[in-house]
């Protein structure tokens, strides 16, 4: 990539990390509980957590169109935007840009509340003593019912992904894979990579001291 595509990024490598981080590993989240496989299903789940906690940092944090400020917009220009008026930046579209918030909030509900969950048989969170009976109930029940959540905004995103590439011609997925498409690329120069690097290192750090922190299974005897 040249200095002046470099430049022009729409989607910095830390959105597309963790994008399609996000896409590889929630199928396999899936997969992995449905056969029992709970360590596995333990890991990919943490990852999910620290790409989710990542990003939402990185809303704050990151390159211009990776922030909020630039994606969630007010009810005017959503309802603008949905009676055909073109979306003043290149990034997510005014609508989208909320769905991507519900996503990011299924998202970390369905992460943060496994660490609570138990199968019932041998597998438990690392926070599932911390919590009371009721609370880890509740969290068993949301891990569900996110669940279903990120099913159905899933079908919905990638409809709306569909309809923009296939039905309107807009290289929206070359966009997410390689930062820029044809027409379409950022406003500013990304921010520098050592940023992502750091606050990734220390949300995987944190998450690390919380599990290993985390109260022990009451002695029996
Ligand atoms: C597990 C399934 C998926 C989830 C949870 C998901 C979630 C998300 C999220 C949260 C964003 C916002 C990115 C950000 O700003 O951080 C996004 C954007 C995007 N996703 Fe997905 N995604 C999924 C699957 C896919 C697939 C399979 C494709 C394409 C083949 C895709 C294509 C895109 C594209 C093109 C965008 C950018 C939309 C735009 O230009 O505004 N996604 N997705
Ligand atoms: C985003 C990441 C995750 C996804 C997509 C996910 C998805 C799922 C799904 C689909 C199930 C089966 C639901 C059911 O039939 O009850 C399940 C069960 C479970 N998950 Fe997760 N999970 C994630 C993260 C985690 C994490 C981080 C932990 C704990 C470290 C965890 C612990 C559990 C446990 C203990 C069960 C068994 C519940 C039961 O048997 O009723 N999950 N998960």
């Amino acid at each position: 990539m040249t200095a002046q595509e470099r430049k022009a990024v729409l989607w910095d490598w830390p959105t597309r990390l963790f994008h399609w981080g996000v896409v590889i590993c929630l199928p396999l989240a899936w997969w992995t509980a449905e056969e029992g496989q709970m360590n596995r299903h333990k890991w990919l789940g943490y990852t999910v957590l620290v790409l989710v906690v990542f990003r939402i940092f990185w809303g704050f944090l990151g390159s211009r169109h990776s922030r909020f400020a630039d994606f969630l917009r007010g009810p005017r220009t959503v309802w603008a935007w949905l009676r055909g008026a073109a979306p003043d930046v290149p990034g997510h579209n005014p609508l989208g840009g909320w769905s991507v918030l519900v996503l990011l909030a299924l998202l970390l509900a369905q992460s943060v509340s496994g660490l609570f969950n138990t199968d019932d048989l041998l597998f438990r969170g690392p926070f599932h003593y911390a919590a009371s009976t009721e609370l880890q109930g509740f969290m068993g029940e949301l891990h569900e019912w996110a669940f279903d959540a990120l099913l159905v905004m899933i079908a919905l995103h990638l409809a709306a992904v569909a309809w923009h590439q296939w039905g309107r011609g807009e290289p929206l997925i070359q966009a997410m894979l390689r930062g820029r498409s044809e027409g379409r690329s950022g406003l500013q120069a990304p921010v520098p990579a050592w940023r992502a690097l750091v606050l990734l290192a220390l949300v995987g750090g944190a998450l690390a001291t919380a599990v290993a922190l985390a109260p022990q299974p009451p002695r029996l005897w």
